[in-house]
């Protein structure tokens, strides 16, 4: 690997991480490199404003840039694409792969991975090549040809889940019925906040709520039912459902080393509905 290489995977995910990132690169693609980084800050309404001629290895298509958030989990992959109508056209990744963490690259056409070659789609995260198998979050991204201003929208949701009002997200049992039942979980992300979140009703009743954004590098756990756990798809960290760790991220070496517990939440309950508190 490149010295410039190695310094670039310190810029973005600092030296411990660069570290354990540079170590599993034996197979460096030698034409993909992490897309070059920029610092900058979000409306109060979660958007993000880029004048694209201002960034001049996002000007032309098939440029990319890494934009780092203050408040966001993980560094963001802006990439300048033609639509097919033959328009410029601009999507936002998150961009450190789901496989073991590393930052990303886009070839012009796919976001590619330069430590095993995994692809992603630029448009929607989807995993286009493994050995990755987790998708990458994508973020609703517009282009205002006139003003040519790109705008990434870092806390949109899912349209079928309730948005956040005030920090509160309130889940009506008439939409979800199964959170009435012991050994339940909904999951979605929601608008205002912009990550996902797991809500289960436990086995005695109680009720836990927890973000998704593992506590190593960032990537998103997923609900493991047969563990019962909340397990991170990069390097097999594993959380309770109430947000404790149940094993460490796995170390190149094969060692594994502790991570803090996952970002919890107040959650209480109405005849109607759960009620998530503190969701900022
Ligand atoms: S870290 Fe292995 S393919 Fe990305
Ligand atoms: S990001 Fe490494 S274990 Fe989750």
């Amino acid at each position: 690997m490149s010295t410039s290489r190695r310094g670039f995977l310190k810029g973005v995910l600092g030296t411990g991480a660069a570290g354990a990132a540079s170590a599993a690169l034996p197979g460096c693609a030698p034409d993909i490199n992490p897309a070059p980084v920029t610092d900058v800050t979000a409306s109060a309404a979660g958007t993000v404003d880029l004048l694209v001629p201002r960034y001049p290895d996002l000007e032309p298509v098939g440029g990319a840039i890494t934009v780092r958030v203050p408040g966001q989990p993980t560094p963001l992959l802006l990439a300048h694409t033609k639509n097919d109508g033959g328009s410029d056209d601009f999507s936002t990744v998150s961009s450190i792969c789901t496989h073991v963490g590393c930052p990303l690259g886009f070839d012009g056409k796919d976001v590619v991975c330069p430590c095993h070659l995994s692809k992603f789609n630029p448009r929607d995260g989807s995993v286009l090549q493994r050995p990755a198998t987790t998708p990458l979050r994508s973020f609703k991204t517009t282009y205002n040809p006139g003003t040519r201003v790109v705008s990434i929208n870092v806390l949109g949701g899912d349209t079928s889940f309730p948005s956040v009002v005030n920090g509160q997200l309130t889940l009506p049992f008439s939409q979800f019925p199964d959170l009435r039942n012991n050994g339940s979980s909904v999951t979605g992300v929601p608008s205002g906040y912009g990550l996902r979140i797991f809500v289960f009703r436990l086995e005695d009743g109680t009720l836990s709520a927890v973000d998704s954004t593992c506590t190593h590098q960032q990537c998103e756990v997923e609900f493991n039912a047969a563990e019962s756990d909340l397990v991170c798809p990069c390097h097999d960290s594993a959380f309770t459902r109430q947000g404790e760790m149940v094993r460490g991220h796995l170390e190149p070496n094969g060692s594994r080393l502790p991570n803090p517990p996952l970002k919890k939440f107040t959650v209480s309950e109405t005849a109607d509905a759960v009620i998530v508190s503190g969701v900022r």
